[in-house]
């Protein structure tokens, strides 16, 4: 059990889930392999039984029929699920929340004003991970919907053995994350999937083509991580000499605008977050 906790009181705490999808399954793994929870802290509830089973069986987390359980029982509670979901099982817990429970939404594209409409008591906040949280090294933002110390020590306490935790302290900011980080997970896959279907074309099997992949954008990635106080402009242009093979990939990539594509992308992204804000399905 981490002996350092920000918020001395977490470990008598009850940390429950509404939704035992995705998302709350790479939570739980990673706050009990870390151990910055134990599993007797946690409490499960999901509109259908099957999840619950494997998630008590593999982690030994308590488990709930009904969601408003999980709301009577716990101390901070997550919301988890898909964000069309969302009103429909917040409308019959709402009314069960206290006013200093911390209640936790992972739903991208709904604004604390959204949430307040049905949620009335509690200290709010939006938490973003994203998919390599399930690893350890995740960037999960949030935003209190009042700034508040132990919102915030609770919520680095929790989710930090995830990756980096980041505090914003706008909605706009938290869009921003949400596309660059979570969505950009996506994006970045998207990326890998050319380099790797190049170097399948040139030879290499499947195997090789995807670990040479893997290995070039996590070391680059890790280069760039190891290089504190170096821009990537910098780094960047150790590997290009003049009238070189790289120089020459990149004159191509700045002719085919790809920065103007990836911009393009990620405002596509923050319309589709406005639009999901907004109602639409
Ligand atoms: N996946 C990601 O990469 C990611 C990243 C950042 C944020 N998020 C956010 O995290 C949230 C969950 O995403 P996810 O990928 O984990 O979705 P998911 O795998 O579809 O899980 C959602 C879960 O919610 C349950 N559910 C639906 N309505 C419910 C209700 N009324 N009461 C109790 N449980 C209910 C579903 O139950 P059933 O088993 O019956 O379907 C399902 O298990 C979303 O809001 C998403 O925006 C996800």
């Amino acid at each position: 059990m981490n002996s350092t906790y920000k918020n001395p009181l977490l470990k008598s705490m009850k940390i429950g889930f509404v939704g035992a999808g995705h998302m709350t399954q790479a939570l739980i793994k990673g706050m009990i392999q870390s151990k910055s929870v134990r599993a007797d802290q946690i409490i499960v509830s999901n509109r259908t039984p099957g999840k619950l089973i494997k998630l008590s069986e593999t982690y030994g987390v308590q488990t709930r029929d009904y969601n408003e359980q999980v709301v009577e029982e716990c101390d901070v509670v997550v919301l988890a699920m898909k964000p069309q979901d969302m009103p429909g099982a917040i409308e019959s817990i709402a009314g069960a929340f206290t006013e200093h429970q911390i209640i936790i939404s992972l739903a991208a594209g709904i604004p604390f004003s959204t949430l307040t409409r049905q949620i009335s008591d509690g200290r709010l906040v939006r938490l973003m991970p994203n998919t390599p949280s399930i690893i350890g090294r995740g960037v999960l933002g949030f935003m209190s919907q009042k700034p508040d110390d132990y919102v915030t020590a609770t919520v680095e306490d929790l989710f930090s053995s995830l990756g980096v935790v980041m505090q914003v302290d706008t909605e706009e900011k938290f869009d921003a994350l949400m596309i660059s980080c979570s969505s950009g997970t996506g994006f970045v896959f998207e990326l890998m999937m050319y380099w790797q279907d190049w170097i399948e074309e040139h030879g290499f099997s499947e195997e090789w083509a995807r670990k040479m992949t893997v290995e070039t954008f996590l070391g680059a990635s890790l280069l760039a991580a190891e290089s504190e106080g170096i821009e990537i402009e910098e780094l960047q242009s150790r590997v290009s000499s003049k009238k070189g093979v790289t120089a020459a990939g990149l004159q191509s990539m700045r002719e085919m605008e790809i920065e103007r594509a990836v911009r393009f992308c990620f405002e596509k992204a923050a319309m589709r977050s406005k639009e999901i804000s907004n109602g639409s399905k």
